[in-house]
C-alpha cells in the first residue's frame, strides 16, 4: 500500500536551515523520507548531523538572502521537488522613528528574497518535472498588525498574498503552494520575549494551548504540506499557533 504520508524520492531546499524553524522542517522532511538540502547564511552542519545520525539524507549549501536574487542559481540541475522558504529577520522600532534600512532589509530577506527564489524554483519545475511544492513561512502578522514591527508585519502580510497569488497562477500547472503561520515558537527569534517575564505570562495567557509552540510543531505541519495527502490544497495558510488565532 502506497503511504500518502512519505516523502521518499523527494529532494527538499529548506533556506534558514540552521537554527530554529527551518532546522526543525529539514529534520521533518528528512523524517519523512526527503533528501534534504539545507541553505544557509551560515553553515548548517549541525543540521545536516542530526539528518544523517539518524539515517536520513542531507547536505548544505550557502545562501545570503542580504542579496535577495541570491537564490537564482540554486535549482539548475538539482531535480528538487520541494521549497521551503523560511529564512526571515524581524526589526524593531516605533513607526515614527523606523529607518529605510530596517525597512529594505527586512522586505529583501522575508518577501524579495522569498518571491524570487520561489520563481527561481518553478521555472526548473516547469521545464523539468510534473509537480512541486512550495511552503512559505508566514506568521500570526499575516493576519494582524503587532507594534513596532512595521516591516516585518507588511512583509507577512505580503508572504500570505504572494501565496495566494502563485497558487492561483500555477495549481493547474503541477506546482502546490501553501503557507503554514506559526505563533509563538521557541527559537532565536523570540528569545528576548520569553526573557521578559512580563510580556512572556501575556503571551502564554492568549494561547489556548496554554505553552510556547516549539519548532517541531511548524516542521509537521510544513512536512504534512509537502506530502502526497496534501495534493488538493492550494493557497492555504495553515495556523500553527495553540488556537492563538481562534480566540
Ligand atoms: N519564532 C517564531 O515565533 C516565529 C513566528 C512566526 C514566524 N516566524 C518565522 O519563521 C521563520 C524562521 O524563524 P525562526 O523563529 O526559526 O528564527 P531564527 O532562529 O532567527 O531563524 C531565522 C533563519 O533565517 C535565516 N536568515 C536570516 N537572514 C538571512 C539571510 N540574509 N540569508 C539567509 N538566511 C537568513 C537565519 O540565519 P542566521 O542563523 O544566520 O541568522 C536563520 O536560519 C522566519 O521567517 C520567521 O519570520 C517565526
Amino acid at each position: 500500500m502506497t503511504n500518502p504520508f512519505s516523502l521518499h524520492g523527494c529532494h527538499a531546499l529548506v533556506t534558514g536551515a540552521n537554527t530554529g524553524i527551518g532546522q526543525a522542517i529539514a529534520v521533518g522532511l528528512a523524517a519523512a523520507g526527503a533528501s534534504v538540502v539545507c541553505a544557509g547564511r551560515r553553515p548548517c552542519d549541525e543540521t545536516v548531523a542530526q539528518i544523517t545520525q539518524a539515517g536520513g539524507a542531507a547536505s548544505s549549501v550557502h545562501v545570503d538572502f542580504t542579496d535577495p536574487m541570491a537564490g537564482q542559481t540554486l535549482f539548475t540541475g538539482q531535480g528538487f521537488d520541494i521549497l521551503i522558504n523560511n529564512a526571515g529577520i524581524i526589526r524593531r522600532n516605533d513607526a515614527v522613528d523606523f529607518t529605510e534600512s530596517d525597512w529594505d532589509a527586512v522586505m529583501d530577506v522575508n518577501l524579495k528574497a522569498l518571491f524570487f527564489t520561489t520563481q527561481a524554483f518553478a521555472r526548473e519545475i516547469l521545464a523539468t518535472k510534473t509537480t512541486g511544492r512550495v511552503v512559505n513561512i508566514a506568521s500570526l502578522l499575516s493576519f494582524q498588525g503587532g507594534i513596532r514591527v512595521p516591516s516585518y508585519t507588511a512583509s507577512k502580510h505580503g508572504v500570505a498574498g504572494l501565496t495566494k497569488l502563485l497558487a492561483n497562477e500555477w495549481a493547474a500547472k503541477g506546482i502546490n503552494v501553501n503557507a503554514v503561520a506559526p505563533g509563538y515558537i521557541t527559537t532565536n527569534n523570540t528569545e528576548a520575549l520569553r526573557a521578559d517575564p512580563i510580556r512572556n505570562a501575556a503571551i502564554l495567557d492568549r494561547i489556548p494551548a496554554g505553552r510556547w509552540g516549539d519548532p517541531a510543531d511548524i516542521a509537521g505541519a510544513a512536512t504534512y504540506l509537502c506530502t502526497p495527502a496534501a495534493a488538493y490544497i492550494h493557497g492555504a495558510v495553515l495556523n500553527v499557533d495553540g488556537g492563538w488565532l481562534a480566540r
